[in-house]
């Protein structure tokens, strides 16, 4: 399956939506594979997820309202499609010693999974 690097992806959504505006498209993106990803991966032992069936976690923060979040990470980090991508895909990289532990998701599974928490 051939799909452009995201983050090239997102560059250029970023040019066509003009400077200043934090797009949240992600081209390629499925919400539903990302569904069936945090279900498989079991995120919601740790976080809360409307629609995702037990997901009631309180480890982390709640992800019901993620896409009205301005930063996440503890701050460290706005919230942009590439950069959820990023922590999602390596938290540890960004947080080292935090409680999120990196979960082996790839760059494609990522941002299927952003693309269902921004839709949720
Ligand atoms: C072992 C518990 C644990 C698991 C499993 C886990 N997370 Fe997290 N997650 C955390 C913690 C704790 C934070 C907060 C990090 C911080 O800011 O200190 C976090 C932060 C996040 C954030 C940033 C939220 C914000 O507002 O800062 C996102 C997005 C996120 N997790 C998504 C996921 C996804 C998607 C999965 C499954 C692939 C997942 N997490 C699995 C514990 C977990």
């Amino acid at each position: 399956m051939t799909r452009p690097p995201l983050l090239i992806a997102a560059g250029a959504a970023a040019l066509l939506a003009g400077c200043g505006s934090s797009p949240r498209a992600l081209p390629g993106a499925s919400a539903d594979r990302g569904h069936a990803d945090i279900v498989q991966i079991g995120c919601g032992a740790c976080h809360q997820i409307s629609g995702v069936d037990g997901a009631e976690g309180r480890v982390g923060p709640s992800l019901v309202d993620f896409s009205a979040r301005h930063y996440i990470a503890g701050g460290r980090l706005t919230n942009t499609p590439s950069n959820a991508v990023r922590w999602i895909m390596s938290p540890q990289q960004i947080l080292p010693g935090g409680v999120m532990p990196d979960l082996g998701v790839d760059s494609a599974a990522a941002a299927d999974i952003v693309a269902y928490l921004y839709g949720q």
